[in-house]
């Protein structure tokens, strides 16, 4: 196939994975807005290379006019999760959702791969548009955490460097990290509920300040400067305290006043 041909048939693909990270990461913005805790940490995602998909062609011998339908990877998105429980929670948010389509769905969490390998993984059929109109697509979206990730990188790398045939000695430290990391999750797990709280009141405190401030900033438009600045002084004095109660407190003082001045507006 002609360099052109290939750039011209990935290119939807690219555009299946632009927009799938920013519907991923605003699901991470949206709980964040909410002050909820967010299942999803990070996500990235990448268009498979035109050597990777001609090595996989190779490897298991697929023709080419079967090769959108056999490599379900040539779309690839990665959500990270900071827990092992917000993987379930991920997979339910795509299979609920209408814009993919579930095709298939490996729990590699259940049935850890003979390497050691822990990941869930789902491929979904998502539609984009074109100027050739919708061409509807399959993406492979890999869930993980933090930890797994970080395994399966430093694995994938060895593979690289050992094209695929790494070493017994290299092998059993493998199996050994595979092993850390399962307790490892597993002791971030029995901390989670904490983790959660601290984080959620973290985010709760952030959203608080931002919408004091914006309050505090309209109210420069409508009131006197010198009463303003008092207001500023107050809250500086409050966030000094780090109380998030006093803070929820002084929000809604400051709206009773914003809204008084919103009142007297309408009559000016
Ligand atoms: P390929 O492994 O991609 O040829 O496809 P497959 O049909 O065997 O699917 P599988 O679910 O086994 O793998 C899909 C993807 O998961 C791979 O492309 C890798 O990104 C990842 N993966 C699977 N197994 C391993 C593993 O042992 N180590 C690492 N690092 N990644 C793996
Ligand atoms: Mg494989």
């Amino acid at each position: 196939m002609e360099i052109q041909l290939w750039r011209s048939l990935l290119d939807p693909y690219a555009l299946a994975v632009k927009e799938l990270i920013i519907k991923f990461e605003h699901i991470r913005q949206e709980h964040k807005d909410k002050d909820l805790y967010s299942p999803v940490e990070q996500v990235s995602g990448r268009v498979k290379s035109v050597s990777s998909i001609l090595e996989k062609m190779q490897r298991k011998e697929i023709p080419l006019d079967r090769m959108e339908e056999e490599i379900e990877d040539i779309a690839g998105v990665r959500i990270i999760c900071q827990f092992e429980e917000d993987i379930d929670t991920v997979a339910a948010l795509i299979r609920a959702r209408s814009d993919m389509q579930v095709k298939s769905e490996k729990d590699y969490l259940k049935h850890i791969k003979q390497s050691g390998y822990r990941s869930y993984h789902l491929i979904v059929y998502y539609t984009v548009e074109t100027l050739d109109g919708p061409r509807r697509l399959q993406v492979e979206i890999q869930i993980r955490t933090m930890a797994m990730n970080f395994w399966a990188t430093v694995e994938h790398s060895l593979q690289y460097k050992y094209k695929g045939d790494i070493p017994p000695h290299v092998t059993d430290r493998l199996s050994n990290a595979a092993d850390a990391i399962i307790s490892l999750d597993h002791e971030m797990s029995s901390v989670r509920s904490e983790i959660m709280d601290a984080q959620v009141s973290s985010q709760m405190q952030t959203n608080l300040v931002r919408d004091i401030l914006n309050t505090i900033e309209n109210l420069y438009r409508l009131s006197n400067p010198r009463e303003v600045t008092k207001i500023q002084d107050e809250f500086l004095r409050i966030f000094q305290t780090k109380d998030i109660q006093q803070l929820q407190r002084f929000q809604k003082e400051l709206d009773i006043i914003a809204e008084g001045y919103r009142a007297q507006e309408v009559f000016l």
